[in-house]
């Protein structure tokens, strides 16, 4: 949905770039072009995460995620009414604070954070020994790909859907005695036999495992 003028803006916004951080070379900016339907939704979070970081006294900093925003070309406005716009801060703080607490009790553990988007908990959170993986479908992960974070091996990216086969072998690859999944912002799309699916998955894959998952009233969800 963009404006009249919505053209001139993103060809002169695309001449700009952003500025180097941590040695590395000045990065064009990205179109969210290749986000769409589903996966556009991750710019929800983003841009409020975004805002809690810059607001005086917010609930955390987040560097990476500002260095995501600055660099993704969107009509940032567009979330300006956004009825979930407080209490989207409030609930990552809240699965910040129960992801630190796993990472305390078990820095040798694996996060898995499913639906992962642009989500940075790992920089906000990363004791320098916890791993972790971000999780999402192949177009996303290609589009965070671009974004050059620092490399880690600690910190990988998977690309896959949740609701095909493959996804629990890959991650499994990965896995350690203790693993723990969250889900923030991904359950509001699946129907009820896919939420049976995936939590069959999880089951059968991880017997024994963690799990931080928010979930949407499906008043609120109709209401959108
Ligand atoms: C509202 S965003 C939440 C992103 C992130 N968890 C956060 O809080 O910033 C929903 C995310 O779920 C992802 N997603 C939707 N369906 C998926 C599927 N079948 N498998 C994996 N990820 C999926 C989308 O691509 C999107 O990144």
């Amino acid at each position: 949905m963009r404006g009249d003028n919505t053209g001139a803006i993103v060809r002169k916004l695309h001449s700009e770039t952003v500025a180097p951080r941590e040695g590395r070379d000045p990065m064009q900016r990205l179109e969210a072009d290749d986000l769409k339907g589903v996966s556009e939704t991750l710019l929800i979070p983003l841009h409020y995460h975004v805002e809690e970081s810059k607001r005086a006294g917010g609930a955390f900093k987040d560097e990476m995620t500002e260095r995501f925003h600055d660099a993704i070309l969107y009509e940032w406005d567009r979330f300006a009414s956004e009825p979930l716009r407080s209490g989207m801060p409030i609930r990552t703080a809240i699965l910040d604070e129960q992801v630190g607490n796993f990472i305390a009790g078990a820095p040798d553990g694996l996060v898995v954070n499913l639906g992962a988007g642009l989500d940075t908990r790992f920089y906000r959170l990363d004791d320098g020994t916890i791993r972790w993986i971000e999780l999402d479908l192949p177009n996303v992960i290609a589009f965070r790909r671009k974004l050059q974070e620092p490399q880690s091996e600690r910190h990988q990216l998977v690309a896959a859907s949740v609701l095909d086969e493959g996804w629990v072998r890959q991650v499994k690859l990965h896995a350690r005695s203790r693993v723990l999944f969250v889900a923030e912002g991904l359950f509001p799309y699946f129907t009820e036999d896919e939420h049976r699916r995936i939590f069959g998955d999880l089951a059968d894959g991880f017997p024994g495992q963690g799990m931080l998952f928010q979930t949407s009233a499906p008043s609120l969800i109709q209401a959108h």
